[in-house]
């Protein structure tokens, strides 16, 4: 996969931006490619290939929309450094799942194993501060901006580290909750979405309100869909296996959905799943509808949350782009 890929509404917002956006996030990814050079033949190249695999750079894009046409290099550093926390998290994400496949590619656990991927992950942390931090202040010298987004920054990763937990602690639970699903997707998902739209610029209260409701609302949609996405595949478009999550455990939506159609599904033993059962729970699942259904919510919600940015005061040009990027989070196969 590569990032040609990117959902089409994204790649019309790039367009509408086509003046200011594209230098910038050249800018982004140079950074991105300076942070993991120079560490080495294991944790060097294991990070350096997580970055060479592409990825749709949803949230540093959403940094630099949400910070808007003045965007200047504190916000290109937390677009960097966001992208960063990003990588670190699907390293350390396919160790907890046990994935074999990212971005059409083995992942780093499956490639160089357990250890070299926790540190992969570790390093792109520590890169993701690092870059924060290196804003040029002379030492001694007060720092709020940074100061601002290194909190943002640091909020959204523990938000991460918590869901992912949480995630490990429902695990193969069939009659597992809504709600709680929804707390998890909170935390694993919307918070950095969130943070992504408020941390390349201070705004006015009213407004960064406004996008953080915005971030958090199509966050919840963007796992929403990648957990369709999960159960219908194709892997050759989402670059991920099929039945990743239901192999570790992870009881989703669309099973919380088809649960309620085919009960049969509460009594499968999750823990006794090999990859070819689990595409076969997952066939069933699609057999009931629930996944359409997941979708048509993510949408719904999308939506919802260009209704009230409308309403927010946030207008013209930005607004497009916005609704455009919303747009992608669900009009998408990767
Ligand atoms: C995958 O995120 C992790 C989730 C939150 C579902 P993306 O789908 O944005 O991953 P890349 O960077 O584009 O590969
Ligand atoms: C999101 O959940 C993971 C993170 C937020 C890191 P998933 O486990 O579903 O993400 P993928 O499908 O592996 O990308
Ligand atoms: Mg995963
Ligand atoms: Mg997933």
């Amino acid at each position: 996969m590569t990032r040609s890929s990117s959902p089409e509404p994204v790649t019309a917002a790039t367009d509408l931006a086509a003046a200011w956006l594209p230098a910038r996030m050249s800018e982004v990814e140079r950074r991105l490619g300076e942070n993991v050079a120079g560490w080495g033949s294991e944790l060097g190249a294991d990070a350096g290939e997580t970055l060479a695999a592409g990825g749709k750079r949803m949230r540093p894009l959403l940094v630099l929309l949400c910070a808007g046409r003045r965007a200047g290099v504190e916000a290109i550093r937390a677009a960097t450094a966001i992208e960063l926390v990003h990588m670190a998290t699907l390293v350390h994400d396919d160790v907890l799942d046990d994935a074999p496949l990212r971005r059409g590619l083995p992942t780093v656990v499956a490639s160089s194993g357990r250890r070299r991927a926790v540190a992969a992950g570790d390093l792109l942390f520590s890169r993701a501060f690092a870059t924060l931090a290196d804003d040029g202040t002379p030492a001694g010298r007060s720092r709020p901006g940074t100061d601002r987004q290194v909190e943002l920054l640091a909020g959204a990763s523990v938000a991460l580290a918590r869901g992912e937990l949480a995630q490990r602690r429902d695990a193969y639970d069939t009659g597992v909750s809504i709600e709680r699903y929804q707390h998890r997707c909170a935390l694993k998902t919307a918070a950095l979405f969130e943070c992504a739209c408020v941390i390349g610029a201070a705004r006015p209260a009213a407004e960064e309100a406004a996008l953080r409701d915005f971030g958090r609302a199509i966050g919840l949609a963007f796992q929403l869909l990648d957990d369709v996405l999960d159960v219908l595949g194709p892997p050759e478009r989402t670059g991920k296996a099929r039945g990743t999550d239901l192999l570790d455990g992870t009881v989703t939506l669309p099973f919380i959905l088809a649960r309620e159609r085919d009960a049969g599904l509460l009594e499968v033993d999750l823990e006794g799943l090999d990859p070819a059962a689990a595409e076969r729970v997952c066939d069933r699942i699609a057999a009931t509808g629930a996944p359409g259904q997941v979708r048509a919510e993510a949408r719904e919600r999308v939506e919802r949350a260009k209704a009230a940015l409308r309403e927010s005061g946030i207008s013209g040009e930005e607004l497009q782009m916005l609704e455009l990027v919303a747009d992608g989070v669900v009009e998408r196969y990767s």
